[in-house]
C-alpha cells in the first residue's frame, strides 16, 4: 500500500518582520481528517504560522505544501524564489478556510449573504446554488432560523458560527481557526466549541490555535506547543497534557490552570 502523504507539510519555515525573526524553522505536518491544536504563550508565533499557511503573510525561507502543491512561491531555474501572482495566491488561498478571533463578518450582509459571498465571487456559483449551500451550512451550525439577520442582530457566538459556516461552505481542504473563542463572553464559548467539535467529528481537517486546554485535549489528534517561534513539542493530547517532556511546556500548562 502507498504511504499516506500529508495534506499539509510545513518544512523549515522561517519568517521575519524586518530584522525580527518570529518563526525560526517550523516543521509541521497534518494528514487528511486530522485535528491539530497549537498552544503556547502570547507572541510565540501561532497566528503568524496560520497566516503563512493562508498566504496572508510572506515568509523568507522554507516551504509549505498543501495537497501536493507548493504554495505561495515558485523557484526559477537560477534557484531564486518568487512570490506567486495575486491571482494564483487567491486560488491557493481558497483551498483553505480561515476563521479569525474577530469574526470578520461583513456588517452590511445578512448571515446568508455572508456565507454566499465567497461562493458567488470565488466559486462563481449562481444565486440559487449558493443560497442552497449557504442554508445547508447555516442549518449545520444551528442558525438557519437566523439567516436573514445581520451581524449586529446576532450574539458573538452566533456571529462566530456564521463565520464557521462561511469557511466550511467553500469546501476547503483545510480549515484554520485562530483563537476563535477568545473574543467571546464566557457563556458563549461552549456553543462555538461544540460546533467545531461536530465539524471535526464529520472528518474536517483542522489546524487550530486555542487557549481552551480542555477543548484542545478533547478535539485534537495531536497538540503542538510553540514557544518563541519554534515548535518544541508535538505529540498526542495525552502525552502533552499528562506527560509534558519539556520544562517550558510544563510551566506553560501550570500557568493556564491558574
Ligand atoms: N505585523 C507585524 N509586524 C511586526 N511584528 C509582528 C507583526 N505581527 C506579529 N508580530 C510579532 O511576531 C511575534 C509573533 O506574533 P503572533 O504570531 O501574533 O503570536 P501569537 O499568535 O502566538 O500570540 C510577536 O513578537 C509579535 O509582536
Ligand atoms: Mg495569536
Amino acid at each position: 500500500m502507498q504511504e499516506t502523504t500529508a495534506l499539509l507539510q510545513i518544512k523549515n519555515l522561517r519568517k521575519q518582520y524586518g530584522a525580527v525573526e518570529v518563526l525560526k524553522g517550523v516543521d509541521l505536518s497534518l494528514n487528511k481528517g486530522e485535528v491539530v491544536s497549537i498552544i503556547g504563550s502570547s507572541g510565540s508565533g501561532k497566528t503568524t504560522l496560520l497566516r503563512c499557511v493562508n498566504l496572508l503573510e510572506e515568509f523568507q525561507h522554507g516551504e509549505i505544501v498543501l495537497d501536493g502543491e507548493v504554495i505561495g512561491y515558485q523557484s526559477s531555474i537560477d534557484g531564486q524564489r518568487h512570490r506567486l501572482k495575486d491571482r494564483e495566491l487567491s486560488r491557493q488561498r481558497s483551498m483553505t478556510g480561515m476563521v479569525f478571533q474577530s469574526f470578520n463578518l461583513f456588517p452590511h450582509l445578512n448571515a446568508a449573504g455572508n456565507v454566499m459571498l465567497g461562493l458567488r465571487k470565488v466559486r462563481r456559483m449562481g444565486q440559487a446554488e449558493a443560497r442552497e449551500i449557504a442554508e445547508k451550512w447555516l442549518d449545520r451550525v444551528g442558525l438557519l432560523a437566523r439567516k436573514d439577520n445581520f451581524p449586529s442582530q446576532l450574539s458573538g457566538g452566533q456571529q462566530q458560527r456564521v463565520a464557521i459556516a462561511r469557511a466550511l461552505a467553500m469546501n476547503p481542504k483545510l480549515v484554520l481557526l485562530d483563537e476563535i473563542t477568545s473574543a467571546l463572553d464566557p457563556e458563549l464559548v461552549q456553543e462555538v466549541l461544540t460546533t467545531v467539535k461536530s465539524i471535526a467529528d464529520d472528518g474536517a481537517t483542522l489546524l487550530l490555535v486555542t487557549h481552551e486546554m480542555r477543548f484542545a485535549r478533547d478535539v485534537s489528534n495531536r497538540v503542538v506547543f510553540m514557544e518563541q517561534g519554534r515548535i518544541i513539542e508535538d505529540d498526542t493530547p495525552d502525552e502533552i497534557f499528562n506527560r509534558p517532556k519539556n520544562e517550558r511546556l510544563a510551566s506553560f500548562l501550570k500557568s493556564t490552570r491558574n
